[in-house]
């Protein structure tokens, strides 16, 4: 049994958690920013913020890179939109910048000493990144650890995951009013969906039978929510999901130390959900949604396929926005706690969590 050392409540807000959460988790090890398909061009580029450090990558004629989104002439934002195509160009004085980060074009170039040292050195600063199958994941610091030992077991079930996703069909950032670990514990419990899911993930069948396959490494954890069987009946026009290649009969969540979380129903669907801590009050959901892949090079009529991912879109936004309500409602009465959580056996992802959280930020 897992000894239940959990977090105190006053690590959920105030500055001095962030400041020791940004030092001691998002600058020194690995975190999830971005997915292969954001850039399916030269030039696309994804941001990110993380507790205000702004992360730029971009795409270089299919080579990815990762920095600080900072310009080094007067420190503007370089790439301003959550997600994009562009040239990696500043437009405060329309520097370009190439894939080392050093200048490429500058305007009236005459008029700056172009010999001297700072000249020299004068770069966007990069930053680490790399790739597990469509996953990217970045980290501030160069001596970080390998991504295979950050990941372990859990970076060949990315693989998986990679092999079974097609094609993202929505993206969305959400601001929510939340705690960064709060949408983590939410997530890695289903003993709440009988309450607040009642007709949405309880009225699919999930969630009525207990947990299984649950694994755990390194603050990672993995688990099925099967459904009940003959909880409701098949739904015949969806017939077609059955040629899909990743089958599994259950609600499966992961989720990837510090802020990826991916849950499949079914495998119809596939949920990438990235939490971008804004402050320690604040945090911002982006949301990815993919269509999975088929076996045999199966095609389902494209007007059925579309409706079902309309359908699917709608019903995982919904769950998200039922949860988001009572995270909210937490994170509002957090600041009056001196305490821990009050845990049960079908919430003991939560405590893997703690546990990780609490020997990084030792
Ligand atoms: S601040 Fe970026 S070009 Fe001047
Ligand atoms: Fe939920």
């Amino acid at each position: 049994m897992l000894n239940k050392e959990l977090i105190q409540s006053d690590h959920y807000c105030g500055e001095n958690a962030q400041k020791l959460e940004f030092e001691k988790i998002f600058s020194k090890g690995w975190f999830f920013a971005a997915m292969e398909s954001d850039f399916p061009e030269n030039n696309s580029y994804v941001t990110l913020d993380i507790f205000s450090y702004p992360v730029v990558i971009q795409n270089f004629k299919n080579d990815l890179r990762a920095f600080q989104n900072i310009c080094p002439h007067r420190f503007n934002k370089i790439q301003t939109k959550a997600r994009g195509t562009g040239i990696f160009m500043c437009n405060y004085h329309n520097w370009s910048f190439d894939k080392e980060g050093k200048p490429k074009t500058i305007p009236q170039k005459a008029s700056f000493d172009t010999e001297s040292e700072e000249f020299k050195c004068l770069k966007v600063k990069s930053l680490r990144l790399e790739k597990v199958g469509k996953f990217i994941f970045v980290s501030l610091n160069d001596e970080v650890e390998p991504i295979e030992k950050h990941l372990g077991s859990f970076y060949d079930k990315l693989i998986e995951i990679s092999n079974a996703l097609d094609f993202n069909f929505y993206f969305n950032d959400d601001l929510q009013n939340i705690n960064w670990k709060i949408i983590v514990e939410n997530v890695v419990e289903a003993y709440h969906c009988p309450a607040i899911h009642q007709n949405t993930l309880y009225g699919m069948g999930f969630c009525r039978i207990p947990e299984t396959n649950n694994e755990y490494e390194n603050g990672h954890s993995v688990a099925d929510y099967p459904k009940e069987e003959n909880a409701v009946p098949d739904n015949k026009i969806l017939k077609y999901l059955e040629n899909i290649e990743f089958k599994h009969n259950t609600f499966r969540h992961y989720f990837i130390f510090p802020n990826l979380l991916i849950s499949s129903t079914q495998g119809t669907s596939i949920y990438i959900g990235n939490i971008l801590p804004a402050t320690s009050e604040k945090s911002i959901l982006r949301k990815r949604f993919y269509s999975p892949k088929f076996a045999d090079n199966f095609e389902p009529r494209k007007a059925v396929h579309t409706s079902f991912l309309e359908m699917a879109k709608t019903s995982i936004n919904q769950i998200l926005e039922e949860d988001k309500d009572v995270l909210e409602q937490i994170q509002k009465n957090i600041p009056f706690i001196n305490d821990t959580y009050f845990i049960g056996n079908q919430e003991i992802r939560i405590a893997h969590f703690h546990k990780k959280y609490l020997e990084t930020i030792k």
